[in-house]
């Protein structure tokens, strides 16, 4: 079999067998396929899209690139969440706290920044020390004892997923349905929970940006989740401006910290208390979402859910003094107005330029050995549907260096609409597809 003939069969439009998909998942994996064959085939499948089943066969073969995780030993249902991807998507920051605290073990896998999105385990690392390298023994361990752990992919888990995924985000092929449904899979099979919640974007700021192909997409991802045997929830929401306040590493860290303490967003508080709680329905702790969000209110009330992050940053070996003074978090030397240059509602924000306004900052990577920098980023200070004054504030910038902090503002300003009235609006959970 030659890698040549495999780009060649799908630039034409062909299905490629089960036998071809192993081939090149294994050959990438080993280093025996060279990134440019393989960004080809990516490009490839982006004209030419997966079918069905070739979809199911490259989320298995990813799978399989690594070792599977047993969790056997961890007690009680075990439940991982996986987002698409979003601008300002710290879900994964206060959720997962939220949810040990409420008894359910969260075992997860986390991803780094794609694309003009964020990733968990970067935006993590903003605690000094913090390390999501962990061994599958460390990993069992602290699941048991504290209720929660968050590893990134390892040379064991998922491999093939780990380096397709860092390619994929340099060579613009991320926003396919197969590519993203098969990642995301890959990884949840592979980490080896009994439960998985989906939260799956659609809007401008997500790869999804419309509606009909969130729900495709999700449909996908939820039908190879129950032929993996593992329940399988998604849950489509609103990305069609940034979720919460805050985008760029750190600074998410902050708004999810702020959550934790009673103080979050409300857009953010919806969707933590709509994915909690299907993660806890999961989980088997109630089969009632109204009891569920209670439970997970009851936690940031009376503050065990930011003592819960405090003892994950501290058994991954983070700085957890950082969840109670968040000034330790990292920061940047300039704060800087962005001020609207007329009156008027703020009618639409073209939420993926302002995932770019933070790559632009420094906080995503241009190529795959880029380091970020984790305290920059923007703050919102207006959202769809508030008034702003001509010279008052839209946002504010987090910036270490003077240019890329003009040209983020530049653009930031393209990315917003003023209008005289308010504009109609999607209800931001769009729908469960359970
Ligand atoms: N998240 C992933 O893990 N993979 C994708 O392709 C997109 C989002």
């Amino acid at each position: 079999m030659r890698m040549y003939d495999i780009i060649m069969k799908k630039r034409n439009g062909g299905e490629l067998t089960k036998e071809e998909i192993r081939f090149f998942v294994e050959g990438y994996t080993k280093g025996e396929i060279p990134d440019y064959q393989v960004s080809a085939l990516m490009m490839a499948v982006y004209f030419q899209k997966m079918t069905e089943n070739e979809t199911g066969e490259l989320t298995m073969a990813m799978a399989r690139s690594g070792d599977m995780l047993d969790l056997s030993a961890i007690h009680g249902i075990k439940v991982d969440k996986h987002s698409t991807g979003g601008v300002g998507d710290k879900t994964s920051l206060a959720l997962g706290p939220m949810v040990a605290a409420c008894g359910i073990p969260v075992a997860k896998m986390s991803g780094r920044g794609l694309g003009h999105t964020g990733g968990t385990i970067d935006k993590l690392e903003s605690f000094q020390g913090f390390t999501t390298a962990l061994t599958r023994e460390r990993f069992i361990d602290n699941v048991n004892r504290i209720g929660i752990a968050i590893m990134g992919q390892t040379a064991d888990l998922a491999p093939a997923d780990k380096k397709l995924y860092a390619l994929r985000d340099v060579t613009a092929t991320v926003d396919n349905m197969s590519l993203i449904a098969s990642s995301i899979m890959s990884k949840k099979l592979a980490a080896g929970a009994d439960a998985i919640v989906l939260d799956v974007k659609t809007g401008s700021g997500a790869f999804m940006k419309e509606e009909h192909d969130a729900i495709a997409l999700a449909e996908e991802m939820v039908r190879i989740g129950r032929n993996a045997g593992k329940k399988t929830v998604a849950v489509i929401s609103d990305m069609d401006q940034p979720l919460g306040y805050a985008v760029g590493n750190a600074l998410e860290v902050k708004e999810a910290i702020d959550t934790l303490n009673g103080k979050g967003p409300q857009d953010f508080v919806e969707l933590c208390l709509t994915l909690g709680s299907q993660m806890l329905i999961a989980g088997g702790k109630t089969e009632n979402e109204g009891e569920a969000r209670e439970m997970l209110r009851a936690v940031i009330r009376d503050g065990r859910a930011l003592n819960k992050l405090a003892e994950f940053v501290d058994a991954q070996g983070g700085d957890s003094r950082a969840v109670y003074h968040t000034e330790l978090l990292p920061q940047a030397d300039l704060i800087l107005p962005i001020p609207a240059p007329v009156s008027g509602v703020v009618s639409h924000i073209a939420c993926d330029e302002v995932g770019i306004c933070s790559l632009i900052l420094g906080g995503g990577r241009e190529t795959k050995e880029s380091a970020i920098d984790l305290s920059v980023g923007l703050v919102l200070c207006k959202k769809v549907g508030d008034y702003v004054e001509a010279g008052q504030p839209l946002a504010m910038i987090h910036a270490n260096d003077p240019e890329k902090a003009g040209q983020a503002a530049s653009r930031f300003l393209a990315a917003c609409t003023l209008d005289e009235k308010e504009p109609e609006r999607a209800p931001f959970i769009r729908a469960i597809l359970s």
